[in-house]
């Protein structure tokens, strides 16, 4: 009998977590014959809620389930998990600055990154899905050096799945035949998503659609807003696409993606593509063996380029913004 798989979310009193706790739970990230152990973890505010989602779990009778544990403590809630799906934040409120926001979330991720070096497994998979996810990815990368840097991810495959989704909609073909988008740089509205080398039933994207003029402009802007048009409709971000996105994440990254096939993850940059060792950028991986690797060698047009630089300046911009407010914290502190 194969052992069990503990996965920890945090923040899972919300929204995400509602959509992401039963899915893990159905054999979605790992598969239907995988047994699973979900660690819950969010503040103590939410503890009632949490408590809520335990129940609803245990209700949920899921042959797979072997154990829900909640957590109002990260450390507790680190122990021995393998993967860990971050996904507790502070959200930005009317009336907040960005600075502000982007302090509380970086010193959230700051700590939790000790506790989950300590106690998790130690060759525990993170993916980082709170915003900004690419940021607190890479202070969490920078806070856990026992770690492995390759071990720490972000999400953009909600990203990379809107791109598929508008291409499937735009040639009225299946999803499933639709593939090798990118999602280039940061998990906002700055990435890059490029469809100049993905394909649908094999052929070029650019020859399918025809219509370089609907590629180049709205089709690009409609996944860049597609987080805030959904907020727009349903009054509430992402949720069950989010969650769907993890255990697409994780899955790949676990048991490889599938032959000719890339997919978009958020990984501590090597310099691949010219971008800046060390931020959490987007490119194109294959994952084998539980490991990812950049796709290399695509060749970039001069207008690529140019976007792949706007979303990459976005990002060192949002590092030098978080190391200033972690430095002014600690100040503050001694
Ligand atoms: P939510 O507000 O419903 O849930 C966040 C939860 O985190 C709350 O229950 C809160 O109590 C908890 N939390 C806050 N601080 C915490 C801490 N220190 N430790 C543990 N838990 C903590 O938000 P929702 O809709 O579930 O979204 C979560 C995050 O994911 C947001 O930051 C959102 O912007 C982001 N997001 C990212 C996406 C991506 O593609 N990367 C897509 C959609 C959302």
């Amino acid at each position: 009998k194969r052992k069990a798989i503990r996965v920890m979310i945090t923040g899972a009193a919300g929204q995400i977590g509602y959509a992401l706790a039963p899915q893990v739970a159905t054999g979605a990230m790992f598969g239907s014959d995988q047994p699973i152990i979900l660690h819950l973890l969010d503040v103590e505010p939410a503890k009632n809620a949490l408590e809520g989602l335990r129940m609803e779990l245990v209700d949920g009778a899921y042959p797979l389930l072997q154990g829900v544990f909640t957590f109002t403590d990260v450390a507790a809630a680190s122990k021995d998990v393998d993967v860990a799906v971050m996904v507790g934040g502070y959200p930005r409120k009317a009336g907040e600055e960005r600075k502000d926001v982007m302090s509380k979330n970086v010193s959230i991720y700051k700590s939790q990154a000790s506790a989950l070096a300590e106690n998790a497994s130690k060759d525990v998979k993170v993916v980082v899905v709170a915003n900004p996810a690419n940021t607190n990815a890479l202070i969490l990368a920078e806070n856990a050096p026992s770690i492995p840097r390759e071990n720490i991810t972000c999400l953009t495959r909600l990203d990379h799945n809107r791109a598929l989704g508008q291409i499937s909609e735009r040639t009225t073909t299946h999803v499933s035949a639709v593939k090798n988008v990118i999602i280039w740089g940061n998990h906002s509205s700055t990435q890059y998503p490029d469809v100049n080398h993905g394909s649908v039933v094999g052929k070029p994207i650019r020859s399918v659609v025809s219509d370089d003029a609907w590629l180049n402009g709205e089709f690009i802007t409609t996944v860049q807003q597609r987080g805030a048009a959904i907020i727009k409709a349903r009054g509430l971000s992402s949720a069950l696409s989010a969650a769907n996105a993890v255990c697409n994440h994780v899955r790949d990254w676990v048991r490889g993606t599938p032959a000719g096939t890339w997919v978009s993850m958020g990984v501590v940059s090597d310099g691949s593509y010219g971008v800046q060792p060390g931020l959490v950028y987007s490119y194109p991986v294959v994952c084998s063996g539980g490991k990812w690797r950049v796709v290399q060698g695509l060749p970039i047009d001069d207008a690529s380029k140019e976007r792949m630089r706007t979303t990459e300046a976005e990002l060192v911009e949002e590092r030098d913004l978080a190391l200033q407010c972690l430095a002014e914290k600690s100040g503050a502190a001694q």
